[in-house]
């Protein structure tokens, strides 16, 4: 799926990031609990330069609470990185996020040695939301007039935890088809940027597998979990379209809306409480991903040696970043 998503004002994010992560001290990366794996950023690794991470499943009130668990004990056996899930009724995140920094990085804390912490996600993966309510608390805890202060994008937790925030983020190019379409069906990419009738049955080729008993639930077309799985995805989208009224002339299922129609259902939770992928099956996409990568690259390698495309040029950097909100 091709998504033309990486305008000017995310390079300049970068760059940002790579300067401010030379003073951090550990670095939150939050994720969206339906799509951990997906909604990661590749780059993350290189940008923060191997920093100690915190991965924060936010959204958890939305994703499969089996499959969250599955996660946070992925990335809590890793090396350097704590895991922790939240959603927007935690209205008290702040003890949870401070005390996993502190394990981070056991050697900051006090007024010489404040906890600086840097805070990234992908546009719309809840950052604000969290943030907001971080800043709410610390003042009305306090009840001090300058409560949490907010300059430059610098957030102060505590006496000596400094919290920076950056703007949302997305990485040029996708090498993993299903983090594209996993990202489109959550709602992190704009309209524009990808096909509704493709996310949608890529949608639902996976729910029908993962998730019939939720599907069946929701649509009502009186199959058992093993004939939703065995159902072709056409038959499918025209039965769900059929059964909800999303036609076109002639009684013909108009696709576009029955597509748009399950997207929808599933962002509004309609179908339930769904994650769409999980470690194990990320892992094998990744390597299929990067597998794919290596060889494409190695085949216009030999194109450019046999003189058959340019040679390769350096990207301009972009003069004319977009000043508008990332979706
Ligand atoms: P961002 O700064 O990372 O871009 O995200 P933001 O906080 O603006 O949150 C994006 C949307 O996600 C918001 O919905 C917000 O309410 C919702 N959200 C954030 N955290 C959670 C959570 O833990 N659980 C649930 N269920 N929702 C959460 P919105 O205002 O309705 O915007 P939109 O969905 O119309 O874009």
């Amino acid at each position: 799926m091709s998504i033309q998503w990486f305008p000017g004002h995310m390079h300049l994010t970068r760059q940002a990031i790579a300067e401010r992560v030379k003073e951090i001290d550990v670095v939150i990366e939050m994720l969206d609990a339906r799509l951990p794996g997906s909604s990661a950023n590749p780059l993350m690794q290189q940008l923060t330069s191997g920093r100690p991470t915190l991965k924060v499943l936010n959204k958890q009130d939305m994703a499969d609470p089996a499959r969250t668990a599955l996660w946070l004990a992925h990335y809590n056996a890793q090396p350097d990185t704590r895991a922790i899930a939240l959603d927007a009724s935690v209205t008290a995140p702040a003890r949870a996020l401070i005390d996993a920094c502190f394990e981070l990085a056991p050697r900051r804390g006090g007024m010489v040695k404040p906890m600086r912490v840097l805070i990234c996600g992908i546009p719309n993966v809840g950052k604000s939301t969290l943030i907001n309510t971080l800043k709410g608390k610390r003042a009305a805890k306090t009840g001090d007039e300058a409560g949490v202060t907010r300059t430059e994008a610098r957030i102060a937790l505590a006496d000596d935890f400094y919290l920076y925030d950056t703007p949302g983020m997305l990485w040029p190019r996708i090498f993993v088809p299903e983090s594209g379409y996993n990202l489109a069906a959550s709602g992190a990419v704009g309209k524009n940027a990808y096909d509704e009738e493709e996310v949608a049955y890529e949608l639902i080729a996976k729910l029908k597998t993962d998730y019939p008993a939720l599907m069946e639930a929701r649509y009502q077309l009186g199959l058992s979990p093993e004939a939703w799985a065995q159902t072709h995805d056409d038959e499918l989208v025209d039965a769900i379209g059929r059964k909800r009224g999303a036609l076109a002339g002639g009684g013909r299922v108009n696709m576009q809306k029955a597509a748009e129609l399950v997207i929808a259902d599933f962002r509004a939770l309609h179908i339930g409480r769904i994650t769409l992928e999980t470690p194990e099956q990320f892992a094998r996409w990744l390597k299929a991903g990067k597998q794919a990568d290596a060889e494409r690259a190695a085949r216009k390698k030999k194109l450019r040696e046999d003189g058959h495309i340019s040679p390769e040029r350096k990207p301009k950097p972009d003069k004319r970043p977009s000043t508008r909100k990332p979706r």
